[in-house]
Formats: structure tokens, C-alpha cells, sequence
């Protein structure tokens, strides 16, 4: 017993030394494969939910409601002028453009290209992109020159009691 006792010691050290090593190496291939599973998942998380929402935009099948937002006073806004403002988030850039006594149209004003803001061109009647020269309709936000294939997405407003509001993002139709 005694003898072995001197051997065993040497002996368990060098196994556990090779577990050891070995764990490290498998540890070292799950630390990584968890950051990549990780990785993975969270541009899942971050990725698939928000292309759902975008999905359901796009098909006009999302039925979400923002409050509806000030954007202006009517008296504020001379005919053929535009306002800035940003609907539904601080984040969703837009424009608001009185084209007549009676008429508003507002846009989301990321440019459906490579999201330059689109900007409202009086003297031209035209909505435009300074990146790439890309141009939308102001009546209708579809695009008319340039590069552009999608329209500009539209918001819904409403005058009540003197004051231009913002209701919805309208849908796309189908
Ligand atoms: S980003 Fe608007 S035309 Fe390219």
C-alpha cells in the first residue's frame, strides 16, 4: 500500500492535470459556442420580433394605435409650406405639408432608399431626397424619380379646433 501510495499520487495528478486540460478545452469550446448561440440569440430576439411588426405593417395587417400627437396649430402653417416633426416615436422622422386651405398630407421622411430625410421642396411641388437625387409625390408619398421603389409611409392627421394633428401610420395597401 505504502508503495503504491507513492505512485498513485503522481499518477491521479497527471489524470486530473489531463481532465483538467481537457475540461479547459471543452470549456474553452462551450464558452465560445455559448457566445455564439448567445450572439445568435439575441439577434434573434432583436431581429425577428421587429421584422414581424414590419411584416404585419407591411401586409396592413397591424391594428396598433399611438396616441394622436399635436403636430402644429392650422394658423401656424402658411399654404404650401411644410412642418418637421416625428410620429410615432421622436425617433420616426416626418413632415407635414398644408398643399391646400383645407388639405395636409404627412409622411414618415426616411427616404424608402437608404433612409436620406426627404425634404419638401415648395417652389418644385415635390418632395426630395438630396442622396440620390430620389423624388416622392406629395399627394400620394410614391416615389416618382431616382432610385426609390417604395412609398413614403403616410400619416393619417386630423385638424380639430384649429390644431393639426397626427392619428395613425397608415397602412400599405396590399
Ligand atoms: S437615400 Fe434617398 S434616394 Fe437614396
Amino acid at each position: 500500500m505504502m508503495e503504491n501510495n507513492n505512485k498513485i499520487p503522481f499518477e491521479e495528478d497527471n489524470y486530473t492535470h489531463n481532465i483538467n486540460r481537457n475540461n479547459e478545452r471543452m470549456l474553452d469550446r462551450r464558452g465560445f459556442m455559448k457566445t455564439l448561440v448567445g450572439a445568435a440569440g439575441l439577434f434573434a430576439v432583436s431581429s425577428l420580433p421587429w421584422g414581424a411588426v414590419a411584416a404585419k405593417e407591411l401586409l396592413g395587417l397591424s391594428n396598433k394605435e399611438y396616441p394622436k400627437m399635436k403636430i402644429a396649430d392650422v394658423n401656424a402653417v402658411a399654404v404650401g409650406d411644410s412642418v418637421k416633426f416625428a410620429f410615432p416615436s421622436e425617433h420616426d422622422s416626418a413632415l407635414l405639408i398644408r398643399l391646400g386651405e383645407n388639405k395636409f398630407v404627412a409622411y414618415q421622411n426616411a427616404c424608402t432608399h437608404l433612409r436620406c430625410p426627404v425634404f419638401w421642396v415648395k417652389e418644385e411641388g415635390e418632395m426630395i431626397c438630396p442622396c440620390h437625387h430620389g423624388k416622392f409625390d406629395a399627394n400620394t408619398g410614391a416615389p416618382t424619380a431616382g432610385p426609390p421603389r417604395r412609398p413614403l409611409p403616410e400619416i393619417q392627421v386630423k385638424v380639430e379646433n384649429g390644431v393639426i394633428y397626427a392619428i395613425r401610420v397608415k397602412r400599405y395597401e396590399a
